[in-house]
């Protein structure tokens, strides 16, 4: 079932980028979105085959956010453009319509957190690497910490939120 959604998403990503319609109101968001307010529109770039991406891409969508996906061929060379360093990389790039960068496995309610409260010369968030339990990359009742980082424009960091479930 998990494969037959990543196709379709896929297949819709492509079908995006080859009609070139960038603003389209087609998304691989959840229909229960619909009826909620305050939507926050991202674009997400990810590898096609990545099933956590796509995991995440799901999640955002049931929980506040509706995610355009796009399958660049040159995926970090659109980080790199971003200005995301590669300690701060992850799988996927979140990209909000102000240019906030949200990189890898970010619980939604801390993307709406820093959205609501934009803190000063704020690239965006990042969760580096793709630690168990976050959202997407759930396995059973395994959950490393993790801490997600607030990236600065000057390419600095500082932790935004520590998530701990041991002790
Ligand atoms: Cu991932
Ligand atoms: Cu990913």
């Amino acid at each position: 079932m998990k494969k037959i959604l990543e196709q379709t998403f896929a297949a819709l990503a492509i079908a995006l980028l080859v009609a070139c319609v960038d603003n389209s109101t087609e998304s691989a968001s959840a229909p229960s979105n619909a009826a909620q307010p305050n939507i926050v529109q991202l674009d997400a770039y990810k590898s096609p085959t990545c099933q956590c991406c796509g995991r995440w891409v799901n999640y955002i969508g049931s929980n506040g956010f509706e995610a355009t996906t796009h399958h660049p061929a040159d995926l970090n060379g659109i980080k790199r453009k971003l200005g995301i360093a590669q300690q701060y990389q992850s799988c996927h790039t979140g990209v909000s319509k102000e240019g906030y960068i949200f990189e890898g496995h970010i619980p939604a309610k801390i993307m709406q957190r820093f959205l609501a409260d934009k803190p000063k010369d704020a690239l965006g968030l990042a969760v580096p690497g793709m630690p168990v339990g976050s959202p997407g990359m759930e396995m059973g009742d395994r959950y490393d910490d993790y801490d997600v980082l607030l990236l600065k424009k000057d390419g600095s960091s500082e932790v935004y939120e520590r998530i701990r479930h041991k002790g």
